[in-house]
């Protein structure tokens, strides 16, 4: 890879500016000055240092996001904000884009990475990874309604859905459920709802496979996914 490619792909400096670090003299390769902006390094074999402090390579990055109301998880909007407009410049990368997408009105845990395989292992409807859901409902719940979950609902339009958990966390006239789905179709579990005779008040993502929201995310914060938790989604 290109020395100045490396040091864009890591988020640490322009192509430009990686000319003039090399100039001053501040970038080492192995602990040798190096010699151009565009000589080529091995970024699993050498020892890229700038500043005296070493570089450890990342291949791609993984990023959790507390997404808020009103944003879109897609990579371009002409009209809202966007899940990518809320990552920082030190985390920001080219190719970014979320794996999966939530509703512009539902909040939560939104996954985004650089990483198309990864994107695809997890989204993939063979390998069912489970996606957590808090709802708040509009009427109460019946054990008929866990009971058509747990079976697979029948969507309005007569599309099945996978099995599903439906649980009771706060019996309300608004009631504030747990739900867990196994796939992920368009506005999925509004859908369920609706043809359940309900609507879905307010819906949070909370966990994808067996990685939980950071509960220190405010809406609209983001931080890297550490590679321990990685497993966690895929377990
Ligand atoms: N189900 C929905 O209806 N909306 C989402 O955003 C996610 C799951």
């Amino acid at each position: 890879m290109r020395l100045d490619k490396f040091f864009a792909s890591q988020s640490l400096a322009s192509r430009k500016e990686v000319k003039e670090l090399v100039k001053k003299g501040l970038i080492k390769i192995n602990g040798i000055p190096a010699r151009s902006s565009d000589m080529t390094i091995i970024p699993d074999r050498d020892m890229i240092s700038f500043n005296g402090k070493t570089i450890s390579y990342k291949e791609h990055i993984y990023i959790m996001l507390n997404k808020p109301q009103g944003v879109v998880s897609s990579t371009e909007d002409n009209l809202h904000a966007t899940v990518l407009d809320l990552i920082p410049p030190e985390l920001f990368r080219k190719g970014l884009f979320p794996a999966g997408r939530l509703d512009k009105d539902t909040v939560g845990f939104v996954l985004i990475t650089d990483d198309g395989d990864f994107a695809h292992r997890i989204l993939s409807p063979k390998k069912h990874v489970p996606k957590t859901y808090e709802a708040i409902i509009n009427n109460s719940i019946s054990q008929e309604d866990i009971a058509a979950f747990r079976e697979g609902v029948q969507l309005k339009d007569g599309t099945l859905c996978l099995h599903a958990e439906l649980k009771i966390l706060k019996p309300d006239v608004q009631p504030l459920v747990q739900i867990v789905i196994h796939e992920g179709k368009y506005h999925q579990i509004k859908r369920m709802f609706e043809a359940r005779g309900k609507r879905v008040l307010f819906l949070k993502r909370i966990k994808i496979g067996n990685l939980s929201l950071d509960d220190n995310l405010a809406p609209g914060e983001c931080r890297e996914i550490l590679h321990k938790e990685l497993n966690q989604i895929l377990e």
